[in-house]
């Protein structure tokens, strides 16, 4: 018998993946196939497939030329698979031509013509429409986001808005936009989402003004600064049948939901504590330091330890206090926020100006799982137990400034797909807000 071994996507199934599998059949007289879930596709950079795993699995399941159906979930796995399954050849679309010539050293590699004008990617765009996005604010995180966005299908960045027209006019030309105003009604006719990125203490007058003229709105964060208005700006959009989402960019990185996986699993028992730190040395005369009203620490920087406390232990705590450290402005170079649960303890620490180790550790009743700094950007994770040599570590990728993953969810939600603006739900995103609440209460 003659086994024959593909793989791919087989997002938005088309002609060019039916004939391709008619003709892998054809090769041999048992077909294996391998579909990439949607974390593999992640890792290869592939952030716009549509359909789910199991959509994809029933779209080739149907054609009938699968004699079997594997799921591709790491790199190296062709390998494993051909000799496992004991295939004896290898087959793909000529786009992929050279690519898998090492793999003629186990078996036979075989390239198919690919079908002419039809792609995944060309169906994506053709199904969805692009969405035209623009810019509020022109500082370093915008300007992290255009290249980003660039990974991104579905989405194009048209214009930006700011107050002063010349940082507007400079992010324009920096790069290539359509438009760059201080004229908000200008702004909101040319665009169908935003991207806001400006001081803190704007951003909930933006999304109201966005939500109000139908505008999907991506809120950097803290998106609000009181608990009540982000609840009503969440009830607006869902009135407004518009996406709202916080972008916290570690909400939506591969690694970072692989770390939820793990620690609620249980391997770890049950979680009793979660210390989470960020920290970092900036400029003196930088707004995070100058900024008496809303500068410091805290409400720069601690939106990541905060989120993985809620998403490991719930937004349910009993009570919260804080410890901080100011300059003689009273700006906090260092903060500690204390949360006590039912059964846990949390520690969210901050630092401008003071630096520390930036680690997050999940302490349980069986073990402990770290993840070294910069764990916002989640690459690593280790499992220790008493016994050492139980130790596990997992690596992750996190590409780029990584937020090309809360684009393209972005994007995802925007386009119907719930599941994806549930990585960081608005009750999450509220209790986020209260917390940043209860921190600039506390200063008065
Ligand atoms: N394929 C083909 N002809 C096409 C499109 C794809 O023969 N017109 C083949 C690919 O070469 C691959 C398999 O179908 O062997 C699965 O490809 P996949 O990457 O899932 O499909 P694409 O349409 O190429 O997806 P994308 O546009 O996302 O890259």
């Amino acid at each position: 018998m003659r086994k024959v071994i593909t793989y791919g996507s087989f997002d938005l199934f088309h002609e060019g993946h039916y004939q391709l599998l008619k003709r892998a059949r054809e090769l041999g007289d048992y077909l294996i196939v391998g579909v990439t879930t949607e974390h593999y596709d992640e890792y290869r950079g592939k952030l716009n497939v549509m359909d789910s795993l199991m959509e994809r699995i029933e779209n080739v399941k149907k054609t009938g030329f699968a004699d079997e159906i594997i799921i591709e979930d790491h790199i190296g796995q062709k390998l494993e698979d051909i000799q496992k399954y004991q295939a004896d050849v290898f087959t793909v679309g000529s786009d992929w031509v050279g690519a898998f010539d090492w793999l003629k050293d186990y078996c036979e590699v075989i390239y198919l013509e690919r079908t002419k004008n039809v792609s995944s990617t060309m169906l994506r765009a053709r199904n969805y429409k692009i969405l035209k996005l623009g810019v509020i604010g022109t500082g370093r995180i915008a300007h992290r986001f255009y290249p980003e966005a660039k990974y991104v299908s579905g989405v194009n960045v048209e214009g930006v808005l700011n107050p002063h027209l010349e940082s507007a006019k400079r992010y324009k030309e920096q790069f290539g936009l359509k438009f760059g105003t201080d004229r908000a009604d200008e702004f909101w006719e040319q665009i169908d989402a935003v991207y806001i990125a400006s001081p803190h203490d704007t951003h909930t007058g933006y999304i109201r003004q966005a939500l109000e003229h139908g505008r999907h709105v991506l809120c950097e964060k803290p998106l609000a600064l009181s608990g009540k208005e982000a609840k009503e700006l969440y009830e607006l959009a869902s009135a407004k049948g518009c996406v709202l989402m916080e972008a916290v960019k570690t909400a939506y990185c591969p690694g970072f939901q692989q770390l939820l996986g793990i620690a609620r699993s249980g391997v770890i028992g049950s979680i009793r504590d979660v210390e989470a730190a960020f920290t970092k040395l900036e400029n003196p005369d930088s707004r995070e330091l100058t900024d008496t009203s809303f500068g410091g620490s805290f409400l720069e920087l601690a939106s990541y330890p905060v989120l993985a406390i809620f998403k490991l232990l719930g937004i349910d705590y009993e009570d919260l206090r804080f410890e901080a450290i100011r300059d003689e402005k009273g700006i906090d170079l260092y903060t500690k926020a204390y949360f006590r649960y039912k059964n846990s303890l949390a520690t969210a620490k901050t630092g401008l100006g003071v630096k520390s180790e930036g680690e997050l550790i999940i302490s349980g009743t069986k073990g402990y799982v770290v993840l070294p700094a910069p764990w916002w950007k989640t690459q690593e994770i280790e499992i220790r137990y008493e016994n050492p040599g139980q130790n596990e570590k997992f690596f992750y990728k996190f590409l780029g400034d990584g937020l090309r993953y809360e684009i393209s969810d972005f994007v995802a939600a925007v386009n119907g797909n719930e599941k994806k603006e549930h990585k960081l739900k608005p009750e999450e995103s509220v209790a986020l807000a209260r917390v940043m609440e209860a921190w600039l209460g506390c200063r008065e």
